[in-house]
């Protein structure tokens, strides 16, 4: 067992944050031997009962759940920054050609590591990332995430049509692949599965049915995909599936939607779309940073919480123009005050620290298990310096309350407050960038 002593943030069921500025985190094996936190709480109240434990000090630091990133695309970590007037000529000009670059296995072995090192530089110990069409693209993340103890799950994107060669996979070889990608690493160490349909335009009806069949056969493995982000998107969907209610439903009629589905964007639904999500246990992936940078839109957040709709955030990189949950923290800040097109509502700082740790967590099924500090948690979390940067240190010193500090932390915070970074009870300094 192992302890450090620090200031500790957790969430509690209602989404609240519980801080304790001078804490203790004790982390050993549980009764399976899996590295859980045993304990979390006041040093003064814990320490007595963990005698012959020894403890490391971060005076000053805050311990804090590792991030969970909600939708991420491995394959587009150098597609962050590449303009488009929207959504479908930013896929036909920049990403298909990048991502048909991962047919060449080496190079999605080198890309599986650039991308994990960014994501723990920022924080981040659990993503459901899509990775390309190529099975072989999962194979080289997820070998490199249980190299380094991560949890991550990932899927082998389907797309059978609307995509030009090089990404365009075959319906029937999909559909054999996906079970075989799903036999090969759902449960597998702390790795998992998600059933990748890219969107319903670039899938036939025979491909998402298929995903469907694979995804009521396997109950456990996640499933995820996009909807609802454009309107030129939105607009070729009613084309493409005119017997659909809406894009939301073209999912469900193909038994797409169900706990463990994860849908990036969910920005221009209405409220049975969102009763449809919410009553078949889906949930909503919110990715600011790409919304505004693709000119997407505006997720509802007044329309969610109206309707129940669970959701959590994501970076989309690379429509996202960053892997920092900071910078995403601040963007669905922006967004919750939008106010012209859809209702303006304020975002606290505690509830959007849970969107991206144990909101996201619950969105995946994965609720006491990841994105929290609580007793039985996996023991995945971040060292934070709230003192990283001069004006960081001078804000920071400053705030009377919790809130304070940790919009303090939203609104100028980094890679640079990520200090240290443990994943399955590892901690590690940070992962260092090129050298210099
Ligand atoms: N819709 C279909 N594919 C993609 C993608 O790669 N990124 C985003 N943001 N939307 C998509
Ligand atoms: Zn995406």
């Amino acid at each position: 067992m192992q302890a450090y002593r620090a200031a500790l943030l957790s969430f509690d069921d209602d989404g609240s944050a519980r801080y304790e500025s001078d804490g203790l985190l004790v982390v050993g094996p549980d009764a399976s031997g899996r590295k859980v936190i045993r304990a979390s709480g006041s040093y003064a109240a814990l320490a007595g009962n963990y005698p012959g434990v020894r403890v490391t000090e971060f005076p000053g630091r805050i311990l804090a759940p590792g991030f969970i990133d909600l939708h991420v695309h491995f394959p587009q970590t150098d597609v962050i920054g590449s303009p488009a007037e929207g959504l479908l000529p930013w896929l036909e000009d920049y990403t298909f050609p990048h991502e048909a670059r991962f047919a060449d296995q080496a190079y999605a072995v080198a890309m599986a590591g650039v991308f994990l090192d960014e994501l723990l530089r920022n924080g981040v110990t659990t993503a459901l990332a899509f990775c390309t069409s190529h099975p072989h693209s999962v194979d080289a993340l997820l070998e490199e995430s249980e190299r380094r103890g991560m949890r991550t799950i990932a899927g082998k994107v389907l797309q059978d049509r609307h995509s030009p060669e090089g990404v365009r996979d075959e319906t029937q070889q999909s559909l054999v692949d996906t079970e075989a990608l799903i036999r090969r690493w759902q449960g597998r160490g702390r790795l998992g599965y998600a059933i990748t349909p890219r969107f319903a335009p670039s899938c036939t009806e025979a491909q998402l049915r298929g995903a469907g069949e694979l995804a009521a056969r396997y109950p456990d493995v996640w499933i995820q995909s996009h909807v609802a982000e454009n309107q030129d998107e939105i607009r070729w969907v009613r084309e493409l599936f005119p017997q659909s209610r809406s894009y939301v439903s073209v999912y469900g009629d193909f038994g797409l939607l169900r706990e463990r589905a994860i849908y990036a964007h969910c920005i221009h639904i209405d409220d049975e779309d969102r009763a449809l999500l919410r009553d078949t246990g889906a949930a909503a992936a919110v990715s600011p940073t790409s919304n505004l940078f693709l000119g997407s839109g505006f997720f509802d957040y007044a329309g969610a919480r109206h309707v129940g709709l669970r959701y959590g955030l994501a970076s989309d990189v690379g429509g996202g123009t960053s892997f920092s949950p900071f910078h995403t923290m601040l963007a669905a800040y922006y967004v919750g005050r939008e106010g012209q097109t859809k209702p303006g509502v304020s975002l606290g700082p505690q509830h959007l620290w849970w969107q991206h740790t144990a909101g996201a967590a619950r969105a995946l099924g994965l609720e006491g298990v990841a994105g929290n500090l609580r007793p039985g948690c996996e023991a995945d979390f971040v060292l934070l310096d709230p003192r990283a940067t001069p004006l960081l240190a001078r804000r920071t010193q400053q705030a009377r309350n919790l809130d304070e500090l940790l919009f303090a932390m939203i609104v100028l915070g980094d890679d640079r407050v990520v200090e240290r970074v443990a994943v399955d009870g590892v901690i590690t300094s940070k992962v260092p960038g090129p050298a210099a």
